[in-house]
């Protein structure tokens, strides 16, 4: 029979009653506390560990702790079941602050040449000024709209919703029949009707905002741009972490997490909860309301989009890798609980496969690939390291699972690009000693990924780490040294860290990159070969994403992530996919040429490649096994 127990949270002052058999974690989740996951709950980041100040319990798995961190009474939560009543102590959390530069004043956004907003926006305002019903001519309501719609703009036989039906009526007389429509009208072939989106007891002047919404939702960050579809003119660009983080922080993580009993629709929840917050946000700095808001368009990866709509993505995961759907049919705002106007229109742009999704096809739109001549690799790297190569002619797609190791999880000090993090880094070949840039300045927390490319690629050059990824434990500093996960650098000793612990990069962490660069360079590899274009015929690379703006380009490449050529070749683009989805905003032409790109591209599953496999064991190494496809770093290394 199972017995209930008290799990007393000191530090946060709760305490919940729980069942034996539960997890610290659902104890937690229970009580209200927070306690960061971002392995899931699967036991391997080693993030979720808290200390045990009295109780009984059972450990199913200690990974990524010390045998001291054992001793001072430390155990994941997620890996701790409950067998009696407990006292337990959570340690500060990491914060999910916002990172630096993700919100941005508004500014002038390119549109693409042959995209006019002025004429392919779908969102109208009218004016109307309608007859009044006399006992001569009583021609229903709802007619005499359609009937002055017609008249002031042409527009023919639009639909309403019952909701808007309801209201009509009251509208029309507090306006003293002059009001001013709101109307969606698609375009001439896609065979939809025109739809009375909004109707105001006013006549609102020309230069009054018409707002709609671009989103993108990435596994780590949301972002919105709030935008003027008369003007195209971006009035508020907000971004904040996905609420999503503290259940996994790549995709495969939220997929598990989503797929346990009693999880269904946690993650569409604080998905929801991060667009909503962001937008209100938007319109706060805007001057503009929520409900004002009658369009927005969404892009994100295959995951994040089903999350998004609450459709199980489990299948995303496991062989063959079917998604339930690329395409998703246009929804309404109240249908998804996004807090915009109830009847706005919400589109979600395609995706092509279970790992390349709409940010893809939206990022492909507006980085050019699908116009250029030149042939381009265009990709993208978060969680996911996402890519395209090709030209307007073609274009052949992958995803590969880097993991997240570059946004520093699954490395023993590794952390989110934010305050504390060491983001670029210099070795002194003489006496090993580093040099650190720390975000924010002062003493360090972790590494993020930029830091953690750049330590990499000094520890090789220095010939600290050989090209297996080996410390060589000979050499004569004390930065060098045996630990518990075999050898390990020591970055910044415990006196200058900010937390009084030692920063290290260990033999298994830096097996955790090399996996991941490898991963993202067979991808290209696999791509190229594909098509049978070899990848030194690249003539540009496009890189999007919010990596892209950290990551420095020439340790990137001294590490094997980067091809090997000239610096002047690579293209930082920021974050493409809320760019596409801005364009698809304003524009249907826009919208159109996504979905002509998501039929263009070919996907090319890399779990079924046998060269993918040769290629990610050959790329396993510091730069690569064939050093001749990185002739600069083989002079660098020959000149140390
Ligand atoms: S180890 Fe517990 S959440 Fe990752």
């Amino acid at each position: 029979m199972s017995r209930t127990h008290t799990i007393e949270f000191k530090s946060a002052g709760l305490q919940v009653e729980v069942p034996t058999g539960l997890t610290l974690t659902e104890a937690a989740n229970l009580a209200g506390v927070t306690i960061n996951h971002p392995c899931g709950g699967q036991g391997r980041c080693g993030r979720c560990a808290v200390k045990i100040l009295e109780g009984k319990f059972r450990r199913r798995s200690s990974l990524r702790l010390t045998s001291q961190d054992i001793e001072a009474g430390f155990t994941l939560a997620c890996q701790s079941i409950i067998e009696g009543d407990m006292r337990v102590s959570v340690p500060p959390q990491e914060k999910v602050e916002r990172r630096l530069v993700t919100d941005l004043t508004a500014r002038k956004v390119k549109i693409p040449e042959g995209y006019d907003h002025q004429v392919d926006q779908t969102i109208k305002r009218v004016n109307l000024t309608i007859e009044p019903p006399t006992m001569e001519e009583q021609t229903d309501d709802w007619s005499r709209i359609k009937r002055a719609l017609r008249k002031a703009a042409n527009i023919e036989d639009p639909q309403i919703s019952l909701p808007l039906l309801q209201q009509i009526g009251t509208i029309l007389r507090e306006g003293g029949w002059e009001v001013s429509a709101i109307v969606e009208i698609p375009p001439e072939n896609s065979g939809e009707a025109p739809r009375l989106v909004a109707l105001y007891p006013i006549h609102f002047p020309d230069d009054k905002p018409l707002w709609g919404c671009a989103i993108d939702i990435g596994t780590t960050t949301v972002s919105v741009w709030l935008t003027n579809l008369i003007t195209g003119q971006v009035h508020a660009q907000v971004a904040e972490y996905n609420q999503q983080i503290q259940h996994g922080e790549d995709v495969i993580s939220r997929i598990i997490y989503d797929s346990k009993d009693h999880n269904e629709g946690v993650l569409q929840g604080l998905v929801l909860k991060s667009i909503n917050q962001l937008i209100d946000r938007a319109c706060k700095r805007a001057k503009a309301k929520p409900d004002e808001i009658f369009k927005a368009t969404v892009v994100g990866n295959t995951i994040m989009m089903h999350l998004l709509l609450n459709i199980p993505a489990s299948s995303i995961r496991l062989s063959p890798f079917i998604t339930t759907a690329t395409h998703i049919p246009t929804l309404k705002a109240s249908e998804l609980n996004i807090l915009i106007h109830p009847e706005a229109s919400i589109q979600i742009l395609p995706c092509i496969a279970s790992y390349v999704g709409a940010d893809i096809t939206a990022g492909a739109f507006s980085s050019g690939i699908a116009e250029t001549e030149k042939n381009t690799l265009f990709m993208d790297i978060g969680t996911n390291g996402e890519m395209v190569l090709g030209s307007k002619d073609w274009m052949v797609t992958c995803a590969c699972s880097a993991g997240p190791a570059f946004e520093g999880a699954g490395v023993i000090d590794g952390m989110r690009a934010t305050k504390g993090a060491i983001e670029e880094v210099w070795i002194n070949t003489e006496n090993f000693e580093p040099n650190i840039r720390v975000i924010g300045g002062g003493k360090p927390r972790g590494l993020c990924g930029s830091g953690l490319i750049s330590l990499l690629a000094e520890l090789f050059l220095a010939g600290i780490v050989d090209k297996s990824g080996n410390i060589n434990t000979s050499l004569d500093t004390p930065r060098v040294r045996t630990g518990p996960h075999e050898g390990e650098y020591v970055v910044a000793f415990a006196d200058e860290s900010s937390h009084g612990k030692d920063i290290v990069i260990t033999h298994v962490d830096i097996d955790n990159l090399l996996r991941a660069k490898a991963a993202i360079f067979a991808g290209y590899v696999v791509l190229a070969e594909s098509v049978g274009v070899p990848l030194e015929t690249v003539e540009q690379v496009l890189i999007g994403g919010s990596f892209g703006q950290y990551i420095n380009v020439e340790k990137a490449i001294e590490i094997g992530l980067l091809p090997d050529m000239p610096w002047e070749n690579f293209h930082f683009l920021g974050n493409t996919a809320v760019m596409g989805a801005y364009n698809a905003l304003l524009s249907w032409k826009s919208s159109q040429k996504i979905d002509q790109i998501a039929k263009q591209m070919t996907y090319i599953e890399l779990s079924a490649d046998n060269t993918f496999y040769e290629a990610f064991m050959s790329a396993l190494f510091l730069p690569h096994t064939d050093l001749s496809l990185f002739p600069r770093v083989a002079e660098m290394k020959a000149e140390k």
